[in-house]
């Protein structure tokens, strides 16, 4: 190899030149600025060392370890251990107190919404909303209206075995498909729909012709003056608050067909600690329904059993008993079975009865007579 230019030298600044030259423009051959050069050599050194310390290098199933065993899942779980421990302290507590006790005391209280509207957003929310605001066919949870009960306790079992979720604890009930299945006409059907409507208006009058309809067919669920039956998730009509909608074609619709929502119960599925949160939670949402009972919620433990209920309406009105066995009733009755046979020959009505000039035969069975 011949080295074809001698040293050059640039004559205005005394730098030697690299010999590069570009349009009369020539490269100096300065040294690298000194602070540049330790910076190098600094994150060189520093980059061998990290090579060696932490896991830096991918290798089959992972990567090299590093002498100092750093890994981020182990970074993980030492911060959820530092959470757990923190937790564990209040969790003791929480798990020895009672509902009462909870909400007396504010920092476990405030332990257990934290916790609940946590669990809220993983398991509820999809059908409830993430504000709980709900939808249709699903309840809001933040007003206090309440299908089976706003008290912490209500709250716990409606959460604990669900609502019509198949086991043998669960909340059951079945409003009767008063169309579908023959037991109103559409006449009948139209008049209570209206009267219904009149009532969430604080409009319904006795002598309206939807009233008898309603007294004879739905008050033992709903109540006489409509304002629901907690002990059979029977909804207040009297408060413009609808689960299915309440435009007239809605409220047809619902007495048609009737509808009967479900959520799962979550006592298979959630432990004992996060559903108690969850039921505080919920709770706390809805206003914090008093513990005191309510002239509705008199019969305390009762869960609508099985594929039957009982309904009682005594003078108070309301007031509902359940039992185990559908027992031999006489008087002011009504057994509904959850799955009601459809009582009535195929033949619709109106072919029946042209002249429509009679109620159809099929009632609710023993329905009270008419006053
Ligand atoms: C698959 C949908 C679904 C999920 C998930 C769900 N729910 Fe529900 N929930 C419903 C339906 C439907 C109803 C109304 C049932 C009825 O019509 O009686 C309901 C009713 C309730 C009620 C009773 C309201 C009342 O007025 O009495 C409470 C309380 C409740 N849900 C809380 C929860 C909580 C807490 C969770 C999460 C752990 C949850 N739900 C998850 C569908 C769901
Ligand atoms: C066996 C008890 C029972 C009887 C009898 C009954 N209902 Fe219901 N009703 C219910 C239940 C339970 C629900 C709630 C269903 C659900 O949550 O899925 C309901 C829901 C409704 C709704 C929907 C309310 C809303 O917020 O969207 C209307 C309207 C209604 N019933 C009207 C009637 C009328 C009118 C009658 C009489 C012709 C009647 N019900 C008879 C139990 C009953």
């Amino acid at each position: 190899m011949t080295n074809e230019h001698k040293k050059d030298v640039d004559h205005i600044s005394g730098v030697e030149t690299t010999g590069h030259e570009w349009d009369g423009l020539k490269e100096l051959n300065n040294p690298l600025p000194r602070w540049w050069v330790w910076v190098w050599l600094v994150s060189i050194i520093w980059s061998i060392w990290y090579f060696v310390v932490y896991p830096a290098w991918p290798v089959p199933g992972g990567a090299t370890e590093g002498t100092s065993g750093y890994s981020q899942y182990k970074e993980l779980s030492e911060s959820q251990n530092e959470i757990h421990q923190r937790q564990a302290v209040y969790l003791g507590k929480f798990e020895q107190a009672s509902f009462k006790e909870v909400l007396d005391d504010p920092e476990l209280y405030a332990f257990a919404v934290a916790g609940g509207r946590a669990a809220f957003k993983d398991n509820c929310a999809m059908c409830h909303g993430t504000g709980a605001e709900g939808g249709f066919g699903y309840p809001n949870l933040n007003d206090d209206d309440w299908l089976w009960g706003g008290k912490i306790d209500d709250i716990h079992t409606t959460l604990q075995y669900g609502i019509r979720a198949g086991n043998d604890d669960t909340r059951v009930s079945q409003m009767p498909a008063f169309g579908k299945d023959g037991l109103l006409n559409k006449e009948e059907i139209n008049e209570v729909v209206e009267y219904v409507l009149a009532l969430s208006k604080g409009e319904a009058q006795a002598s309206m012709p939807g009233y008898t309809v309603f007294q004879e067919n739905c008050a033992a669920c709903h109540g006489e003056k409509g304002t629901g039956g907690r002990e059979v998730g029977a909804p207040n009509l009297t408060d413009s608050i609808w689960l299915y909608g309440g435009t007239k074609e809605a409220v047809y619709e619902t007495v048609y067909n009737a509808h009967a929502g479900v959520m799962p119960a979550w006592g298979e599925r959630l432990d004992k600690n996060t559903i108690r949160q969850l039921a505080i939670y919920v709770h706390e949402l809805g206003g914090g329904e008093e513990d005191t009972p309510v002239a509705e919620v008199a019969v305390e433990d009762v869960v609508p059993v099985l594929n039957v209920i009982e309904v009682e309406e005594t003078p108070e009105g309301g007031v509902i008993e359940d039992v185990e066995q559908p027992l031999p009733v006489e008087t002011d009755r009504v057994i509904v079975e959850e799955e009601i046979e459809t009582p009535q020959p195929l033949i619709p009505e109106d072919i029946l009865n042209p002249a429509g000039d009679e109620t159809p035969a099929a009632h609710l069975p023993e329905a009270p007579a008419a006053e």
